[in-house]
Order: C-alpha cells, then sequence, then structure tokens
C-alpha cells in the first residue's frame, strides 16, 4: 500500500538532505582513489598561478582603470593606490584559500569547502557559481585573444596578405558587436539566417580547441607551456616598465601624491572605481586550490603558490601602474588606442614600434596562459561534482596515457566553443567577476564556520587573526559586489538569473541523482546488490 503523503516528514527529509554535510576524511579517501598524477612542485604552483592572473587585465583593463570611460571614472595617477586596494581584497580570501587548500588537499577548490561546512545544496550552486568564474571567463578571455590577434596582426599590415589582416568581421567576432557594426554601417557584407548575422569568431575557436588538446595531453605539459607564456609575458613587461622608466626626464609632475587634484583627479570615487575595474586582473589566483590533487606536497607547497602567485603580481602591477601614469597624463582627454592596450600605445608614443609589437606577442602569450588556467579549473570543478553524483560519473574517466580527465575537459572545451557563438564578450567578463566574489565570499564563510564545527582538524596553514581575516574579507568581496550591483548593467539582472537556474536544474536533476546514489548505497547494503548489477550512471 502506498504510503501516506506526510508534508512535515517530507520537508524534514528534504531540508536534511540539501544541507548534508561531506566530512572532509572521505574527501580525502575519494581523492586517493582520484588516479590524478602527483605532478605540481612550488615552481610549477606559482608559475601556474601568475599565468593565470596576469592577462586581459593588466594588458588593457588597466587604461580604463586609469583614464576611466563612459560608465567609470578613472582613477589617474593614483591607479597605484587602486592596484593596492584590490590586492588588499584578494589576499584575505587568498589567505583563507590557503587554509582550506592544505586542509582539504582535494579538486574543486570553493566547492569542495562548501560541501564540508554548508552542505550538499549551497555546494552545488558555488559549483555553479564557479562556472561562471571559470567556464563564462574563459570564453571571454578566448574573445579577448581573439581581438588581440587581429590588433597584433594588423600591425604587419604592409607585409601579410589583406585577408589576414582584414579578415570578414562575422569570421573574428561574435553576433553581438556583428550586430553593432552592422547598425553604424548596414554595407557590411555579413551571411544572415532569418535576419540574425551568422558569426563564426574563428581565432577565439582556434585557441579554444588548442588549448583544450594541451590540457587532455597532461597537466604537467600544461604547466611548462604556462611555464613559457608567464616568462614571454613577464618579459615583456619588465622591458615595458625599463624603457618606460628610462623615458622621464624628471618626476612626472602629476604624480606626486600631495598634489590631490592632478594625483586622484576623480578623488576616492575614482579610486573605489578603478579598483573595483582592476579586481579582474587579480582573478586566478584561487584556480591553483582546485589542482590540490595533482600537487606533489599541497600542505607546504599551497600556500607559496597562492600567497606567492598574488604577490609578485601584486608588484608587476604596481610598477606598471606608476610607469603607464608617468608616460600618459590620464587626466585629459586619453585617445582610445590607450584604453584599447595602454602599454602598446605608451610604447608608439616614444617610438619604439618594434617594442610596441613585442607588447602585442607578450599579451597574447598573457592572455594565453591564463585560457589555460582556467579551462583546467573549470574541469577539475566539475571533476569534483561528477564524483558528487552531481553529473554523470563517465566524467571522471581518466586518458589510460595522458592521466587528465580527457571526456570532461573536451567537453567543456566544446561546449566554451558554443558559448563562442552565442555569448557577448563585456556581459562574460561582468558575469566572471560576480562568480569570483561570490566565491571569494563564500570560502572566508566556509572558514569560519569550519573552525567552529571542527575546530581540531589539522590545519597545516592557519588565516592568522581569525575571525578578523575571514571578515575583512567577506567585507571587500561583498561591498564591490554592492557596488557593482548597483550600476544598472545587464550582468547585475543575468546573475541572479544564473542562480535561479541553477536553483532549477539542483531539485529537478542534482537532488534526485543524489539521493538514487544513497538508495544504490543503501540496497548495496542490505541485499548485498553489487555495483555490477547496476548500470553506472
Ligand atoms: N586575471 C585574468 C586577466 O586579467 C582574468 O585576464
Amino acid at each position: 500500500m502506498a504510503e501516506k503523503f506526510n508534508r512535515a516528514t517530507f520537508t524534514r527529509n528534504f531540508l536534511r538532505n540539501i544541507t548534508r554535510i561531506k566530512n572532509p576524511d572521505e574527501m580525502l579517501e575519494q581523492a586517493k582513489e582520484g588516479n590524478l598524477e602527483k605532478t605540481l612542485g612550488v615552481w610549477d604552483l606559482i608559475i601556474l598561478g601568475v599565468g593565470a592572473i596576469i592577462g586581459s587585465g593588466i594588458f588593457a583593463v588597466v587604461g580604463i582603470a586609469a583614464a576611466g570611460d563612459g560608465a567609470a571614472q578613472g582613477a589617474g595617477p593614483a591607479l597605484v593606490v587602486s592596484m593596492v586596494v584590490a590586492a588588499i581584497a584578494c589576499i584575505f580570501s587568498a589567505l583563507c584559500y590557503s587554509e582550506f587548500a592544505t586542509m582539504i588537499p582535494v579538486a574543486g577548490g570553493a566547492y569542495t569547502y562548501t560541501f564540508a561546512t554548508l552542505g550538499e545544496f549551497a555546494a552545488w550552486m558555488v559549483g555553479w557559481v564557479l562556472m561562471l568564474e571559470y567556464a563564462i571567463g574563459f570564453i571571454a578571455v578566448a574573445c579577448a585573444w581573439s581581438n588581440y590577434l587581429m590588433q597584433f596582426l594588423q600591425l604587419f599590415e604592409n607585409t601579410l596578405p589583406a585577408w589576414i589582416v582584414h579578415p570578414p568581421v562575422w569570421l573574428t567576432n561574435d553576433v553581438f558587436t556583428v550586430t553593432k557594426m552592422l547598425g553604424e554601417n548596414p554595407d557590411i557584407s555579413v551571411p544572415m539566417i532569418f535576419g540574425v548575422p551568422i558569426c563564426i569568431n574563428i581565432p577565439a575557436i582556434a585557441i579554444v580547441l588548442l588549448i583544450t588538446a594541451i590540457l587532455v595531453k597532461g597537466t604537467k605539459d600544461s604547466a611548462k607551456m604556462a611555464g613559457l607564456m608567464v616568462f614571454i609575458k613577464l618579459a615583456v613587461i619588465f622591458l615595458f616598465v625599463f624603457v618606460g622608466a628610462l623615458s622621464f626626464a624628471h618626476v612626472p609632475p602629476h604624480w606626486l601624491p600631495f598634489n590631490i587634484h592632478t594625483f586622484a583627479p576623480n578623488g576616492m570615487a575614482g579610486i573605489w572605481s578603478a579598483a573595483f575595474l582592476i579586481f579582474f586582473a587579480y582573478i586566478g589566483f584561487d584556480a591553483l586550490a582546485t589542482a590540490a590533487e595533482e600537487c606533489k606536497n599541497p600542505q607546504k607547497d599551497l600556500p607559496i603558490g597562492i600567497i606567492g602567485s598574488l604577490v609578485v603580481t601584486t608588484i608587476v602591477y604596481v610598477l606598471v601602474a606608476l610607469v603607464l601614469t608617468g608616460m600618459v597624463d590620464t587626466t585629459g582627454n586619453v585617445p582610445l588606442e590607450f584604453l584599447k592596450a595602454p602599454m602598446v600605445y605608451c610604447m608608439n608614443i616614444i617610438h619604439h614600434p618594434q617594442l610596441a609589437k613585442l607588447i602585442s606577442v607578450g599579451s597574447l602569450a598573457g592572455l594565453t596562459s591564463v585560457l589555460l588556467v582556467l579551462e583546467m579549473a573549470a574541469t577539475r570543478i566539475l571533476f569534483a561534482m561528477s564524483r558528487d553524483h552531481f553529473i554523470s560519473k563517465r566524467f571522471q574517466k581518466i586518458h589510460p596515457k595522458f592521466k587528465t580527465p580527457a571526456l570532461l575537459t573536451w567537453t567543456v572545451g566544446i561546449l566554451a566553443v558554443v558559448g563562442i557563438l552565442t555569448l557577448n564578450l563585456n556581459v562574460a567578463a561582468e558575469l566572471c567577476n560576480y562568480g569570483t566574489f561570490t566565491s571569494f565570499i563564500i570560502v572566508c564563510v566556509a572558514v569560519l564556520i569550519l573552525r567552529h564545527t571542527d575546530p581540531n582538524r589539522e590545519r597545516p596553514f592557519k588565516v592568522p587573526f581569525s575571525p578578523v581575516t575571514p571578515a575583512l574579507g567577506i567585507l571587500c568581496c561583498g561591498g564591490l559586489m554592492v557596488y557593482k550591483s548597483m550600476e544598472s548593467s545587464s550582468s547585475a539582472l543575468l546573475f541572479p538569473v544564473w542562480l535561479g537556474v541553477g536553483a532549477i536544474i539542483y531539485i529537478l536533476y542534482g537532488f534526485i541523482r543524489n539521493r538514487d546514489n544513497e538508495n544504490k548505497l543503501h540496497r548495496e547494503l542490505v541485499h548485498g546488490y553489487t555495483s555490477e548489477n547496476s548500470e553506472s550512471k
């Protein structure tokens, strides 16, 4: 006879299930069976970290952060203050990430930490939000890579064939950009279906497929490749700083902090606005925590990797900010070239066109290494989610030769290609910021919770001055997020939509899969039902 439906029991069970916490010891046991190869040492981690962080933020966004544009006020020479403010906001979260990464060194990063503290539903939502940071961020940077490539090729206007330097716009842009271009110039030739332009951003798709193939081939190879890219981008940045600094005949007068009108022309508003923008330039250090399972010595190496890469990046950014704002007085009208590629512009104004070309190469290298780490992080989170039955177990399959989750990596690569065909670069980048803020806040909250619920667990690295440090992390990231939400942007509307869709998928799919799995385990225990008898999901 069918059991009578009891609403109170149903609600109690439902709440118990969605707040089910996964024990960190169980996670560590599962990780041992995971078979991911442990190849990453401390230098690999710092390289991966710097590789993930230094990208379009410093090669492009920094121009708008200094000079401002229609939507945001610039910091002017006080950009250096904004850089430090954004770095401080990151360092609180970096310390919290380090505590977790050394305590639970398994794949998944913030997703895993949430499962250990806030339960099943919160973990699914964090995994879903992290897809904004890594997978949508991956799409955004791939589109930016395509823009940089076109900019780079245009430097060879007189040597390369016209079809390479000026290919049809629909083969190098997304549908939104092309629609805007058609609005300005309806004569551009673009194929259409039912009035919608057909756009295939070939450079972006090609770089996504290439990065995917490299990641499938192996984490160590990816780290080596990221190492080469990091070397190239750091070399060109230091060259820029050196040549730029030599071009100063004297200390630029607008630099001097005691003259607030020239040092910070838009006051604190400009400094905060630039700090928010430049926060994007620091995104990536958290990706290191997602590769914890592939570290040789995570307890010792991960905090050095996470904090070391953040410190290296902050020093590099501060130097760039000083030289850039010293070379260009951003208080007046600045040309579009400065906003798009500020370092390239600066080398051109002091008549170093060859260096400008080199910097373009460095920008491409910088973006390539960011792409590598973002895709790797996205796959490692999905790997952990598959282990927890949120998505199919097939994705846990490790390639017999390369020892990487090949099917999962290709799936992410192919989905990114679909994203490139449908998504707008700016919205993707802003959504990426929202995902990052949320995950940073959750990790700070999770540190506080686990200190309370599991105070005796061994913590090879402890956040100093807890609860003050995590609280400051929550405050800084929350403040930046609220600041952004007050601007009326499409990403501010899309973010809650993304959360809503995530919650619906959890109820209709993730929740049911987890309960099915629990029932299966129960049957195995009670009836000796073996996994061979059941279809693997
Ligand atoms: N920090 C990365 C960049 O600046 C996302 O491209």
